[in-house]
Order: structure tokens, then C-alpha cells, then sequence
């Protein structure tokens, strides 16, 4: 990230109540006038403005987005112990469960589960129990897909059970039984669907034998229904957040997991292809767990067409976050090729190499693919000496542009002595006024310089998700981004998942948070779902008279000898655009302080309005609030419909709001 600002909570609290009240603003010199221009067409707006930024992060997509409930299913978690993995031993039966390296299912998954039941009296059982991602997930009348891959020692004769029960093993949910097992590794698959019963995440998967014997197992799952009923798919609740965000675009692998801290542990996309029983997974170091791959490429890929977005992807540049970058010339043509080759997999036809993979993976139609990002955040290479990235980026640029000219080729720090076609920029401020302050940033920058990707961005004020406070600093910077978007090509918040329960966050200030059963959006959310989902395609030229300003102290930077100059902030921020085709145009206003203001709009340029239109509002009692698992819909945006419309009407801004009017033509 390129603007850090670290400051203090203690700091910042006293910061949002001095800076923040009413009190200290200037006094106006009259009402707010807000002068719209509808003849005055300022600039086009993208229409890949808003898009998702995801990676794995915070249990984003194993234990969150994808859909797979048995948590480390192939028992690479943990060298000693398999890790959320217990014996189950009832009603008399023995036994006991442990790692086998002896005995892998193939050469990518090297470790198998050994069960071994050593007294099996009438009507007992001896199994496994998974504790899956803080629980796993049950529903009413819902139907869940187990499978898993086993074999027997020889005098194994039995059957076994998979069931979905509680924690405690004393309710069983659903269960089905599973036979025939043999000396061979082989897969088996089973349905298990529940009754009429009440919805519960304090559960365990359970595969057990009713027969002394051993029994080895790998790659044990159990997906719920998925989203468009996709095999190994996405959870619906989170997916339907996401698709009522209308995203354009999504970007991935990473952020810091397309970068891993070695070689090694990399976003390694050709070791997420294929069946699920070909993906090792790898360590997720940069966020500190284990990846199942699940979410591989293709998924990502899949996921992009189940939502209508364009794939940006990330491809890895020889930078990880703990090594020496690999430096340009002979050394990094192997990660050069392997980019030209992703490229290929998402976008060749069948008759190329990794085109005939990808159909073979089972979707023999190319993605569109317009933007190629190379490797993350790499301004963060010079502080282990010169920095390799003008090299690093134009070897990738001249390699990918001759044989794809029409892609974007997107650069994450400024490059020197070759053109970017895009550059990306990350923000995450601490305080919602360093946004409000900039808001204008984009205004002045250079048009003739490559287009801006605002590839992370978010105020990171909230835990684990941010507060009403936070959206409103993001609000203010979104006017700004969309005033711009003839520059600012595209921009996602960052990160986006966060699984709330204890040990699932690694990065406070998500925008949206889930435990096994429920999911919710933060205010931060719902601001960028209005923003996203109530835009123009042409932005009109505003401006706005008499709009209060408070004094704020902006935080000094990590190497600052003096606190920097103290910043007029203005209280309100707006944006309008016009839809073309349908005339309608959106007014975007945000009050950022605790009082309301007063606005009136003066709509010049021909503009004639009809006296009917809708308010979409999002506030609430106090800046602090915000949604979680208990309350998701605290702050959330309310529509009502508008009367008295003309080229001239005032709206009273409630304190500390977001508010889209949606004004249709006469
Ligand atoms: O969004 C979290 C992290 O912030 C990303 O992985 C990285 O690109 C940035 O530093």
C-alpha cells in the first residue's frame, strides 16, 4: 500500500471529537448551493468503475466464498496431528486415528488419514469427526453432497456411516451409508438431507465403522447447495451480496497471496487446475494458513462469468514478500512464460496449449480478458536495495503487448523508461477525514499518464467490519473516484471477506463478514453497493457554494520530522451523473458531520427534471454504528420516494449520511 497512515486509537478517537464536531466547522455565508450542470458533459464514467478486489485473506474463500465445509480435507494441516480432525468412539467401540504417510492417496496428496477400530461390539461405532470451519453449516430440509476417497486393510468387511450431527454426537441431522470399500484407493460419494429441523452450526461431519478393522481416508468433503448449484461452487448468501453490488470486475489471486513470502508458497496457478485430487494446496504465508485451492483459477474464473465480471488478473512477477526479487533479464523469463501461459488458459481458444487445458478442466469457451496486473504492490522491492520493477514490468509488458495488443497491462508502482498502460494505487487510511481531505485528488492528476486502477482502497475504522464512520470517509472518496472515471478506470475496496469468528481475521476493516450459517454487509458495504449499483454513464459538471469546512490535523507520516499542515475539510461531497439512455440523472451527496445540512440544488443546462424522484439514504443514531452477525441490518440504506422536484429544491442531509437522489426525466 502506498499511503499508510498509522495512527494510534487513542489519537484517533480524540481526533473524530474534536475534529468531527460541529463546532469547529466555519460558519457559512449562506445556504449550501449546489450548481449542476446538465449541459456540461465533464467526463465519461468507466464502465468497469466498480469492481471486487478478493484473495485469501481472513478465511475468504476456505471458510468463507467457497463453498467446501470439511476444514483441512486432505490432512496437510499440522505435521504431527491431523488438525480439526477427532476419534469418535460410542457405545462401547474403540479406537484411534493418526496421520499415514505410508499410505497417500496419489503422489500430490502425500498423507491419509489411518482409522483403526479395534472393538466393535453390536450397535457401537468408531470414526472421524471434522469440526469444518467453526462449525459446519446445517439447515432445515437441505441436501449436502459428502464424498471422500478410502481403502480398507485387508479383514475390513464393514460398512461405513457419513452423518452431519451436533458437537456432542447426540442429535444426528442427516446421514447416509457408505459400502463396498476395497484394499484400492477409490472415491465414494453420498446425499444426506435434512429434515424439518432448527438451523445449528454446532455440528461435526462424521465417517464411522460399525466393524473392527483399519480404514484410510483423503480428501473427505461435503459441499451444501452452491450458488447456481456450481459442483465445488460458492456459498450462495455471500455470492448474493456480491452480485447486488453489480460488480464489473474482479480482481485476483492477491494482494499479498498472489506474492506468497517464498517461491514456493506463491499463488501457483497451474497447481490449482484440474481435479480436486491433482491440488496439493499450498500455505498461505503471506496470511498465515493453508489454502485448500479449491478456489482455483478456473474458479475464479467461473466465478467472474457467474457474476458477470471481468477477470483482472494478477500474475506473479518474481517479487514474493520475503525474498530477493528476481531480477529482469535471463532469471525471470520462466515467470514471464508462465504469465503468458495464464493468459492463454483464460483467454486462447482450444487450438493453444493451455486454451485445450482449460477446456479439458471443463469450460471450452474462452473469458474475456481485457486487464493484466503484474504482481503486487512492488514499490515494496526497493526497500531490499535498488528497485527491479522498471525492469521486471517492461520485460512482462514487451513479452505479453506483442502477442495480446489489446490488453491492458496494468503496473503497481510507477514505472520509469516504459509506458504503463494502467497504474494501480492502494489506499488505507485510518481516519474517514483523510479520504474527505482528498477527495479532490484525482481532479488534478496528469491525463496524459496511464489510466488509474485504485486496486485497493478502504478507511479502516471498525473490527472486524467497518463502522458508518468509515463509510462515510469512503463515501467522500468515491464522489471523488467517480467524478474522475474518465481517469480512474476501475477501483475495488479492500479487503472485502472476513470470517468473524475468533482467529478468522487477519487484517481488521473487511467489508463483509460471515460466521459457517449467516453473512452480512457493513455500512462501508451498502455505501459502495448505492455507489455501484445508481451511477450514469456521463458525469455533469457540480459545484457547491458556501459548504462549511472543519480544521483537521492530518496524521504525521512514519518518517515525518513535523506534524504536517492542518487541512480545511469540507462537510458535504457530491457527484452527478446522467444515464443517456434513460435521462436519468444521480445525485450522490455525503454529509460528513454530526449535523444536518441543508442543500440546495440548482439544476441548470436544460435539465428538466419530473417533480417525482427517490431518496436512498444510508445513516444512523451515531457515526460508531455498524451491522455484525446480530444485528446486519442496523445501518442500512433506506429508499423514499421525492416529490416537489424542479430545476430548483432543497434536501436536508441527515448527519453523518450517504444519500443517492435518483432524479428521472419529466
Ligand atoms: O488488502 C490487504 C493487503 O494490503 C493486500 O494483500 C496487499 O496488497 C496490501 O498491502
Amino acid at each position: 500500500m502506498n499511503k499508510r497512515f498509522f495512527v494510534p486509537l487513542a489519537l484517533l478517537v480524540a481526533s473524530i471529537l474534536t475534529t468531527g464536531a460541529f463546532a469547529q466547522m466555519a460558519a457559512p455565508s449562506g445556504p449550501i448551493v449546489l450548481h449542476i450542470d446538465a449541459a456540461k458533459v465533464v467526463a465519461q464514467v468507466s464502465p468497469t468503475l466498480y469492481g471486487l478486489m478478493t484473495e485469501e485473506i481472513n478465511y475468504s474463500y476456505d471458510g468463507g466464498l467457497y463453498a467446501e465445509l470439511v476444514r483441512n480435507r486432505t490432512f496437510q494441516d499440522g505435521a504431527e496431528e491431523p488438525v480439526h480432525w477427532s476419534t469418535v468412539q460410542d457405545k462401547g467401540g474403540t479406537g484411534a486415528i493418526a496421520l499415514d504417510r505410508g499410505q497417500p492417496l496419489n503422489s500430490v496428496l502425500p498423507v491419509s488419514l489411518r482409522l483403526d477400530v479395534t472393538a466393535a461390539p453390536a450397535g457401537s461405532r468408531v470414526g472421524v469427526a471434522n469440526d469444518g470451519f467453526w462449525g459446519i453449516p446445517v439447515r432445515p430440509a437441505t441436501t449436502y453432497r459428502a464424498s471422500f476417497y478410502a481403502k480398507a486393510a485387508t479383514g475390513f468387511s464393514g460398512a461405513l456411516t457419513v452423518s452431519i450431527e451436533s458437537s456432542d454426537g447426540a442429535t444426528v441431522y442427516a446421514s447416509a451409508p457408505v459400502s463396498g470399500l476395497g484394499e484400492q484407493w477409490k472415491k465414494y460419494t453420498a446425499t444426506l438431507t435434512t429434515g424439518k429441523i432448527s438451523e445449528t452450526a454446532d455440528t461435526r461431519l462424521v465417517i464411522a465403522a460399525g466393524s473392527t478393522g483399519t480404514v484410510w481416508l483423503d480428501l473427505v468433503s461435503l459441499f451444501p447447495p452452491t450458488w447456481h448449484n456450481r459442483p465445488n461452487g460458492n456459498r450462495p448468501d455471500i455470492m448474493q451480496l456480491l452480485a447486488d453490488m453489480k460488480p464489473s470486475f474482479l480482481r485476483f489471486p492477491g494482494g499479498n497471496y498472489l506474492q506468497g513470502r517464498t517461491l514456493a508458497t506463491r499463488f501457483d496457478w497451474k497447481r490449482t487446475l484440474g481435479d480436486l485430487a491433482e491440488r496439493p494446496g499450498h500455505l498461505d504465508d503471506a496470511w498465515r494458513y493453508r489454502s485448500s485451492d479449491g478456489m482455483g483459477l478456473l474458479e475464479f474464473l467461473e466465478w467472474c462469468e457467474d457474476l458477470n465480471m471481468e477477470p483482472v488478473v494478477g500474475v506473479f512477477a518474481g517479487f514474493t514478500l520475503g525474498g530477493v526479487p528476481t531480477q529482469p533479464g535471463p532469471a525471470l523469463e520462466p515467470f514471464v512464460q508462465e504469465a503468458l501461459e495464464e493468459i492463454e488458459y483464460i483467454a486462447g481458444d482450444t487450438s493453444t496449449t493451455w486454451g485445450a487445458r482449460r477446456a479439458k478442466d471443463g469450460h471450452p469457451a474462452p473469458f474475456k480478458l481485457t486487464y493484466v496486473e503484474i504482481g503486487n504492490e512492488d514499490f515494496f522491492d526497493t526497500r531490499r536495495g535498488p528497485g527491479t520493477y522498471d525492469g521486471r514490468y517492461a520485460q512482462f509488458y514487451d513479452a505479453i503487448k506483442p502477442k495480446y495488443p489489446r490488453l491492458q497491462i496494468i503496473a503497481t508502482t510507477k514505472v520509469k523508461g516504459h509506458a504503463m498502460d494502467v497504474l494501480d494505487e492502494h489506499f488505507y487510511p485510518r481516519q474517514a477525514e483523510v479520504f474527505e481531505a482528498d477527495a479532490t485528488h484525482y481532479d488534478s492528476y496528469d491525463r496524459a499518464g496511464p489510466k488509474i486502477f485504485v486496486g485497493e482502497w478502504a478507511t479502516r475504522i471498525g473490527t472486524p467490519t467497518p463502522n458508518l464512520l468509515a463509510a462515510i470517509g469512503d463515501a467522500a472518496w468515491m464522489t471523488g473516484m467517480e467524478r474522475n472515471s474518465d481517469l480512474v478506470v476501475m477501483h475495488s475496496y479492500a479487503p472485502f471477506f472476513v470470517n468473524v469468528n475468533p482467529g478468522g481475521m487477519q487484517w481488521p476493516s473487511d467489508l463483509i463478514g460471515y460466521n459457517a450459517l449467516h453473512s452480512y454487509g457493513s455500512p462501508s458495504y451498502y455505501a459502495q453497493q448505492m455507489f455501484s449499483s445508481h451511477h450514469g454513464d456521463v458525469v455533469l459538471a457540480a459545484s457547491a457554494e458556501n459548504n462549511p469546512t472543519r480544521e483537521w490535523q492530518p496524521p504525521a507520516g512514519r518518517n515525518a520530522k513535523a506534524p504536517p499542515a492542518p487541512k480545511q475539510v469540507p462537510a458535504i461531497y457530491y457527484v452527478a451523473t446522467r444515464d443517456s439512455a434513460k435521462g436519468t440523472i444521480y445525485l450522490k451527496l455525503v454529509n460528513s458531520v454530526a449535523t444536518p445540512q441543508t442543500v440546495q440544488v440548482e439544476l441548470s443546462g436544460g435539465a428538466s427534471i419530473a417533480s417525482k424522484g427517490a431518496a436512498i439514504v444510508l445513516t444512523s443514531t451515531s457515526p460508531t454504528d455498524t451491522n455484525s452477525i446480530t444485528e446486519p441490518a442496523k445501518v442500512v440504506p433506506v429508499t423514499m420516494p421525492l416529490t416537489g422536484l424542479g430545476s430548483t429544491f432543497t434536501r436536508e442531509l441527515a448527519p453523518y449520511s450517504v444519500t443517492v437522489l435518483e432524479l428521472p426525466p419529466r
